[in-house]
């Protein structure tokens, strides 16, 4: 991967990058749309991707190109004088954005960046996390800002809602800025306390399933939960004072069933219970009982699908497909859903077995949605940071 990069940057800009950074992309186990609710997630850094080779300049002006982004175009801007995009570039601009407003860091030479990458883009992998991770690394080492790892996740994470507008939660970006190879995290995210745990899959094998399918209007569906529950929050607060949604209990969501809306109560219990999940997960896979864990992350997915109703058909057909495998213990969607990817639990490590499996459901995909899924099978990785 290095040469590649390399040579794409030299093909790009014509000349040797200064520096090498990796920043992975994130699968989360379980925990889904409650890290914005103060609940926990388990997610964790993997061995796909973005790489990036730079070079700073002098001058004020700004060269990107993007293999995964945009096909080798380079996209310009000045850091004087830059307005919103609409394509990748709105992730560099927004990093240099928060820190200038947050850190009062003085970003005060451009650079040619040439980005190569193995994360495909817009699958719910999060590409947007991990370049902006990549670009406050690369600004922070630079610039000598004295960021820790947990300020450029910070950083990042407000990059993507003030800049680029998506009210996201902290999980993405702490799962790529803070991972650890073959580690899960549990993160508590009312607190921001966490925990490493092993990823250890005795026999098993974790699958990444890509539908393929361009995630169109997900992120304002997305903002539209998140307000949702928002609402939701505000009914129970008013009753019981505690702060955040995965707090309260099923009990005290019955007690205001009939003052909400049947919508806004699936998305409240979508968010308590998945939280009860995530603490059956976690004990599960300490204790390596992948049956629960498998059992777990179906019950996470009919979840989603039928209460937070973030699946659709994509993500529904690979799910209950591979639901119906008795070598398979469990599947679900993850992250933000409306497309993007799946993740499988195989009771299996053998390859063959495993690709013969993926092979019969994507022709099942295929009859129903006309188009074929891509499957990856899921390493952990590093945080960001400098390539190997
Ligand atoms: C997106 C967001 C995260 C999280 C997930 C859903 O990936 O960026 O903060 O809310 O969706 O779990």
């Amino acid at each position: 991967m290095k040469e590649k990069l390399i040579r794409g940057y030299k093909k790009s800009f014509n000349e040797q990058p200064q520096l090498l950074y990796f920043s992975p992309g994130r699968v989360n186990i379980i925990g889904e749309h409650i890290d914005y609710n103060g609940g926990k997630v388990l997610p964790m850094g993997i061995s796909l991707g973005i790489y990036g080779a730079v070079t700073f300049k002098k001058g004020t002006k700004c060269r990107l190109v993007s293999e995964g982004f945009a096909h080798e175009k380079i996209f310009e801007f000045d850091l004087n004088e830059f307005s919103e995009s609409n394509d990748f570039t709105k992730y560099v601009k927004g990093v240099i954005y928060v820190l200038r407003k947050y850190k009062n860091a003085k970003i005060d030479c451009g650079f040619d960046l040439y980005m190569t990458t193995t994360l495909p883009p817009a699958s719910g992998l999060s590409s947007s996390a991990a370049l902006e991770l990549l670009i406050s690394h690369i600004l922070n080492d630079k610039f000598n800002l004295g960021l820790s790892n947990l300020d450029c996740v910070l950083m990042s994470q407000a990059a993507e809602r003030e800049y680029a507008h998506v009210n996201c939660g902290i999980m993405d970006q702490f799962a790529i800025g803070m991972s650890e190879e073959n580690k899960v995290i549990l993160l508590d995210c009312a607190t921001i306390n966490y925990e490493y745990f092993d990823f250890k899959l005795d026999g098993a094998t974790l699958v990444i399933i890509n539908t393929c399918k361009p995630r169109a209007l997900a992120d304002s569906k997305y903002n539209e939960r998140r307000a949702e529950c928002e609402s939701v929050l505000e009914v129970l607060k008013a009753k019981y004072g505690k702060e955040t949604l995965c707090e309260y209990t099923m009990d005290e969501l019955n007690s205001i069933k009939d003052s909400i809306a049947d919508n806004l109560y699936r998305r409240a219990k979508h968010a308590i219970t998945e939280e009860l999940r995530v603490e059956a997960a976690t004990k599960a896979m300490a204790s390596g009982n992948l049956k629960e864990l498998g059992l777990l992350l179906n019950a996470s997915h009919k979840s989603l699908k039928e209460d937070y109703e973030v699946t659709g058909l994509h993500l529904d057909v690979i799910a209950s497909e591979l639901q119906k495998s008795n070598i398979v213990l469990g599947a679900r969607m993850t992250g933000a859903g409306f497309g993007g990817c799946a993740i499988c639990l195989v009771n299996s490590t053998n390859k063959d077995e495993i690709d013969k499996l993926m092979n019969s459901v994507n022709d099942i995909y295929y009859t129903k949605t006309g188009i074929h899924f891509k499957y990856y099978y899921c390493e952990s990785s590093d945080k960001t940071g400098i390539l190997k």
